[in-house]
């Protein structure tokens, strides 16, 4: 069986420092968290610029493919608080709904960890998974489900690895440079890998997205996405469950 934890630590090196010093973590092993604090913020908003995330993201942070929002839960602590800071820096834009910039600078550092630490309370399988033949139906591209299985496993031959060699088996994860793509809601995923390949999103460390989504058909996007949003749960038995929590371990729960 193909050890994935190891070939996750591929390249671990000079990108493990970029988004830890992306997420604020360069001087410091352990930081606190409150999740109480992010709950509260996630259901009810803070102040006049931040409205309740759980209004677009969906109150389990699922997401939600008509707004084009990604689920937050559990994708990866470290991910989370790195996007954030992207946001408020204008290092990423949001280039859906045009929010999230503007929301992340009314966030303290302190209320990005907290809110992560929140989304990490989520379960790690998707209850609320796209509904592929519904976007159908409104006209949306969708793609093949067993095409993109093979993209996700095996790559493309001289073209395109295997997605999970970075992001984990079946996209679900690998803290804390590799956000969990399974489960990831399809409109959300066929953006980002759009928005990858035509370099409107350039946040990630050592263009390593860039240049996987420059070797991308629409079809391979439609298919990846496809089966990604789709992809099965993980069974204990499987032995392949993935701990998005190995950062948190470093993190102080504070209640
Ligand atoms: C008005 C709707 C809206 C609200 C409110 C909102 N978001 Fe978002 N968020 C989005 C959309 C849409 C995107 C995807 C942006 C894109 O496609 O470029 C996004 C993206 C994100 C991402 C990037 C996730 C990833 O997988 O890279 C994070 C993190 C995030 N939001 C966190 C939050 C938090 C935390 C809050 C509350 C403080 C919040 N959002 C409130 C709409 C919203
Ligand atoms: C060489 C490692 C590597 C490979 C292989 C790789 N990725 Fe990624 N991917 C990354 C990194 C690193 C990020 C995080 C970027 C950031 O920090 O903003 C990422 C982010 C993403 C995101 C954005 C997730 C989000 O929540 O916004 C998507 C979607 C994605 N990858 C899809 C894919 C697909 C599909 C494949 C296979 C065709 C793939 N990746 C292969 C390294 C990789």
């Amino acid at each position: 069986m193909i050890k994935l934890s190891n070939l996750a630590l591929v390249g671990l090196g000079t990108v493990a420092m970029l988004a830890f010093s992306g997420a604020g973590f360069a001087d410091e092993s352990i930081v606190t968290a409150n999740p109480a604090n992010g709950k509260n913020i996630f259901e009810n908003g803070k102040g006049d610029s931040v409205p309740a995330c759980a209004t677009c993201h969906g109150d389990k942070a699922m997401g939600n493919d008509d707004m084009g929002s990604p689920r937050l839960a559990n994708i990866g602590y470290v991910y989370i608080v790195k996007q954030l800071n992207n946001f408020a820096e204008d290092k990423r834009t949001d280039l859906t709904m045009q929010q999230m910039n503007g929301i992340a600078k009314g966030l303290t550092e302190q209320d990005m960890r907290d809110l992560a630490s929140y989304e990490d309370t989520f379960p790690l399988d998707n209850p609320e998974r796209s509904d592929l033949s519904q976007l159908k139906t409104n006209g949306a591209a969708v793609g093949e489900t067993f095409k993109g299985k093979l993209l996700v496993r095996y790559g493309s031959k001289d073209k395109v690895s295997a997605c999970q060699t970075c992001h984990g088996f079946d996209g679900r994860g690998a803290d804390p440079v590799f956000p969990k793509i399974g489960h990831q809601k399809y409109v959300y995923l066929v953006n980002q890998l759009t928005h990858w390949r035509d370099s409107s999103r350039t946040n990630d460390p050592d263009m390593m997205m860039n240049k996987i989504a420059k070797n991308l058909t629409d079809d391979d996007i439609h298919n990846a996405a496809a089966y990604l949003s789709q992809a099965s749960d993980s069974t204990a038995g499987d032995g392949m469950e993935i701990d998005n929590e190995t950062v948190l371990k470093n993190v102080k729960i504070v209640k």
